[in-house]
């Protein structure tokens, strides 16, 4: 993987997904046994560039960058020349002289790949409108946690059909052998060409994806209930209108109940609590989501030295 862009999951053969998430695990433990990672990336710069509002990438990407012994520097697109109208192929060419790789967050996916194009250095997406890879890698060594097992798993997304993270983790999911449900509304379907990549997936993997309208039916004896915002960043405008269209899709102790008993609840957070997911779930005996969000700092910590 060394010097490779990550700006989706697909970028990732089954076998590169395990070695990172086998890292994570021994990063993980190292790092509670009270181990120090420091000799790995010293010497090493990491950019961020941020065109929308984060907490867990960003946070997380700088302490594992610091753990493993590098630097980094967070900037916003507006504080760069590039909210001037300096172009990316420019501003890739620049940053391609200075620092070691790039992660970037992003309105369009498309940015990504023109600063990927441009660059010479690894880019990594920190998040665009069509994927979150560092959400779904990270999501993926939480239910390795919490089931010890991906074969023979089912996953539900309810909510947002065409949700960045839910494109991550459906790829990601069905890459390592697990069965995927989704629930969302009519006009919320996942990006096309997402589904076609993810059914490839998922027949090489013998597992199956499933689209339903009903929620209930969904998560019917299902190991995994995962769950994300119905708006994500920049979709603030349409929130009337989504929120009365995926409205039937919340997650409550009555939809959790029809999973299995041991059934755990995912969300990538932030969440909008009382939307598509209550309290009593969120707080309650399934949630698993400080875990998830715990677990961003070490995955990522295995994707920067692995890339880098
Ligand atoms: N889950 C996630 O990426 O959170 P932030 O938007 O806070 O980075
Ligand atoms: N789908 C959400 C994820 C946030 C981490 C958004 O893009 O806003």
């Amino acid at each position: 993987m060394k010097g490779r862009d990550l700006l989706s999951v697909a970028d990732l053969t089954g076998e590169e997904l395990r070695f990172v998430l086998k890292t994570s695990l021994d990063f993980k433990a190292r790092y509670y046994l009270g181990e120090v990672l420091l000799p790995l990336l010293r010497g090493k710069t990491l950019l961020m560039i941020f065109q929308k509002p984060s907490t867990r990438t960003r946070i997380s990407f700088e302490v594992a960058m610091k753990q493993l012994g590098g630097e980094v520097i967070s900037l916003s697109w507006h504080e760069m020349q590039l909210g001037r109208g300096e172009t990316i192929a420019d501003t890739a060419r620049v940053i391609s002289r200075y620092v070691h790789a790039v992660a970037a967050r992003v309105y369009n996916h498309g940015d990504l790949i023109e600063l990927a194009k441009y660059a010479s250095i690894p880019v990594i997406n920190a998040l665009s409108d069509v994927e979150h890879p560092c959400q779904a890698i990270s999501d993926m060594l939480t239910i390795w946690e919490k089931k010890s097992r991906y074969s023979g798993l089912t996953i539900a997304f309810l909510g947002d059909g065409s949700d960045n993270v839910l494109h991550s983790l459906l790829l990601a999911a069905v890459k390592l052998g697990n069965n995927f449900r989704i629930a969302t509304a009519a006009g919320y379907d996942p990006s096309k060409e997402i589904m076609k990549v993810a059914e490839e997936e998922a027949d090489k993997a013998g597992v199956s994806i499933e689209m339903y309208r009903d929620p209930l039916e969904a998560v019917r004896g299902v190991d995994v209930v995962y769950t994300d915002v119905w708006v994500s960043m920049g979709q603030e405008a349409e929130s009337e209108r989504r929120i009365r269209d995926l409205s039937k899709f919340r997650v409550t102790p009555e939809v959790m109940s029809l999973a299995k008993q041991d059934a755990i609840f995912m969300h990538c957070l932030p969440a909008h609590r009382g939307y598509e997911v209550v309290d009593d779930v969120i707080d309650g005996k399934w949630s698993v989501v400080w875990d998830q969000a715990e677990n961003r700092l070490h995955t990522q910590k295995a994707i920067l030295a692995l890339i880098m």
